[in-house]
């Protein structure tokens, strides 16, 4: 697969979100098959594998998921770039700094590895991010992290972070129906050398054309059962997106997932996704996106199409 740049750090253009290995999208697979998942993701020629402390069933517990990934990307480890995220909770006191070295010795331990290499601060919290850029610069500087970024920010974050200590990767959420990140958060990433990473690139499932008005989700631990645009009303709502997919995947001899992914990867040179399956072959399908490419024509007249739109339900940057 063709690669891009998250700053230094290169990677395939389509990642694998490997949240779904053991929260949010309802049962878990075995830690078997969540291994294999991911060996085979390699396989097809994924480096970039996104994981975070918190992502354990019902998000109680810490590591559930970085378990997982530590074990399969353990013998292949020099070959892959692994991406997590601390969460930094309420005011802390005392050394921010040693705050996060004490998240990050955790989530090494547990990634069987001794440096991660694109640390991402989860979600702002009450610390000023100029103290966490300038912790985050300690722990390059220790080859501890080869970079860092943060998730679910704004232009006026990034940038006093930007001043402090360079960021490799901005990661909020993004797909054709959250677009907020669009007009200006994306343009400075451009402009500064930040990659961009998507989140719920395909919308959890909505832009893949699978899930419709009859779809029952799953009741313990499934965020699709708040999801603002996979409610019954906006399923339906949304559905002349759906359509649009559907119609470029049959001219593409593509799937709808892909036609969503291609065109976030045709329209930003910075933008690397990483779409999220529990099943191997969905995960194989969608860095399979990576081989559809969209002409200029193609791209600006599903652009057009997809502007006509009205997208119905937002999450926006606010949500989680
Ligand atoms: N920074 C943050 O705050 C944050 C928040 C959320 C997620 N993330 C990261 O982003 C990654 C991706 O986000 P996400 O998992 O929420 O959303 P997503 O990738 O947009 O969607 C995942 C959902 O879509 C379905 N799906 C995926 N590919 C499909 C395909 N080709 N055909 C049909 N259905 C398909 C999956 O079902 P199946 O499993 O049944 O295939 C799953 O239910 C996560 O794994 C995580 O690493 C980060």
């Amino acid at each position: 697969m063709k690669t891009r740049m998250l700053r230094d750090i290169e990677v395939s253009e389509i990642g694998m979100g490997c949240m779904g290995l053991s929260h949010g999208y309802g049962k878990i697979p075995s830690e078997e098959y969540s291994i294999e998942a991911i060996r085979n993701a390699y396989d097809h020629g994924c480096t970039l594998f996104d994981t975070a402390e918190v992502y354990s069933p019902n998000l109680a517990g810490i590591g559930h998921n970085e378990l997982i990934v530590g074990k399969a990307l353990k013998d292949i480890r020099e070959h892959v770039v692994i991406a997590t995220k601390l969460m930094l909770r309420g005011f802390s006191v005392g050394s921010i700094y040693k705050t996060i070295r004490k998240h990050l010795e955790g989530s090494l331990e547990r990634l069987q590895t001794d440096h991660v290499d694109l640390y991402y601060l989860h979600r702002m919290s009450s610390v000023p991010v100029e103290k966490v850029a300038d912790a985050m610069g300690r722990l390059i500087d220790e080859g501890l992290i080869r970079g860092w970024g943060l998730s679910q920010v704004d232009v006026d974050v990034i940038d006093r972070a930007q001043q402090v200590t360079p960021l490799a990767a901005i990661q909020n959420i993004y797909s054709m129906v959250e677009r907020d990140s669009e007009e200006r958060i994306i343009p400075y990433c451009v402009e500064h050398n930040i990659g961009f990473v998507p989140f719920s690139p395909i919308a959890s499932g909505l832009l893949s054309g699978k899930i419709t008005t009859k779809t029952q989700f799953e009741k313990n631990d499934d965020v699709r059962n708040w999801v603002p645009q996979l409610s019954r009303a906006n399923i339906a709502g949304n559905q002349p997106i759906i359509d649009l997919l559907q119609q470029y995947a049959e001219l593409k001899g593509a799937t709808s997932a892909q036609i969503s992914l291609a065109w976030m990867l045709h329209k930003f040179p910075n933008v690397v996704p990483i779409p999220g399956s529990k099943n191997k072959e969905r995960i194989v399908e969608n860095l399979n996106a990576a081989k559809v490419t969209l002409t200029d024509k193609e791209f600006s007249a599903l652009e057009a199409a997809l502007n006509q739109c009205k997208v119905y339900g937002h999450r926006g940057l606010g949500g989680f």
